[in-house]
């Protein structure tokens, strides 16, 4: 395969720093555009990246960003609005710029564009979450033609080092007293790898024809409950807490009350999105080829107590308590 120019945007996070990993590895060049780069130098270690501040908003700026690469990825999104009307900055991060991009890659001759939605997206879902990312997974797939190829993807929620579910809960287990008071303790998710994601998105660029104008549902191999994921997390991390399911009056309260809390750890919005199961019904890894990776064969390395000791180290080390 030649190798490719490939344009991310929002590809400092998490998700993108294992897209651009395995992408600058086999030997593409990728521009990752950032609205802040002094804040997102960690991506600065992936091979064969430039790092380009930019504001992607601006249409003007997008089209020379994505000018001369083969293809562009949007992974950009957000999972709480912290200013602004209420669904302003969800519309604008989701739907509003999907369709910026499109415009751009038309205008600058780019033929892929691969598009990061999320599983639940439904333009009559509960949350603005998952409607506002139903409208930029629309506008993508409808730009889908001979001239500029698209391919969407629908994935559940997304573990691995470095991501903000299951290393929250457990962040959330060892600050709790004894109790944790957990929202929402039924709701299902199939919790997909993040290393199989970023695998999903290199076969799909190796793959324009068999894959542009489809959506792929990303899941791991097992639905869990919020509850036995924390339970979980909280066996696998040695940290012996009662965990006390809250029934939704109290969960829809506590959101109230947390999305009150500076930097925002849970919503209403949130809550709603949790009211809808997040599992598959279509399996887009196996469509792709990708064998999913099980929660257990990964968690362990970076919530275990290994971890944890390890961390511990890294303090003791940081205040000057050992050499
Ligand atoms: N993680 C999951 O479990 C999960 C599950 C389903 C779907 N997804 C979707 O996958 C994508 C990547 O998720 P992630 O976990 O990697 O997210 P992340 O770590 O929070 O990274 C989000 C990226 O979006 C960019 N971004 C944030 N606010 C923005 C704004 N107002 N305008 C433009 N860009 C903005 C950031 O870029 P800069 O700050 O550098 O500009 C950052 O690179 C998101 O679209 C998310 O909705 C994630």
């Amino acid at each position: 395969m030649e190798p490719k120019t490939v344009c991310i945007i929002g590809g400092t996070g998490f998700v993108g720093n294992y897209i651009a990993n395995r992408l600058g590895r086999r030997g593409d060049q990728v521009r990752v555009l950032t609205r802040r780069r002094e804040r997102k130098r960690d991506v600065l270690s992936v091979p064969r990246l430039l790092l380009v501040e930019t504001d992607v908003h601006d249409e003007r700026a997008l089209m020379q960003q994505v000018s001369g690469c083969d293809v562009v990825i949007n992974l950009a999104g957000i999972l709480n609005e912290h200013k602004g009307p209420k669904g302003d900055a969800f519309r604008r991060v989701h739907a509003d710029l999907p369709r910026k991009i499109v415009t751009a890659c038309r205008r600058a001759g780019v033929k892929r564009y691969l598009h990061m939605s999320a599983l639940g997206a439904a333009s009559d879902a509960p949350s603005l979450y998952q409607r506002t990312k139903a409208e930029g997974e629309r506008a993508a797939l409808e730009a889908d033609s001979d001239r500029l190829r698209v391919t969407a993807f629908r994935p559940s929620v997304i573990f691995g080092p470095g991501d903000s579910f299951l290393s929250l809960f457990a962040i959330l287990l060892r600050i709790a007293p004894g109790v944790m008071l957990l929202p929402t303790p039924d709701a299902q998710f199939k919790p997909v790898y993040v290393g199989n994601v970023a695998e999903a998105f290199v076969r799909a660029i190796d793959d324009p024809a068999g894959t542009s104008g489809k959506s792929y549902e990303l899941c791991g191999p097992r639905i869990y409950t919020l509850r036995e994921l924390v339970e979980y997390i909280g066996r696998t991390a040695g940290l012996r807490r009662k965990i006390v399911g809250l029934p939704d009056f109290a969960s829809r309260l506590q959101a109230r009350i947390l999305q009150r809390v500076p930097g925002k750890p849970y919503s209403y919005d949130n809550y709603l999105s949790s009211t809808v199961p997040n599992v598959c019904t279509d399996d887009g890894l196996a469509q792709l080829g990708i064998t999913p990776t099980p929660l257990e064969a990964v968690a362990p390395g970076y919530i275990g107590p290994y971890h944890r000791q390890d961390r511990y180290q890294d303090f003791r080390k940081e205040a000057g308590r050992q050499a």
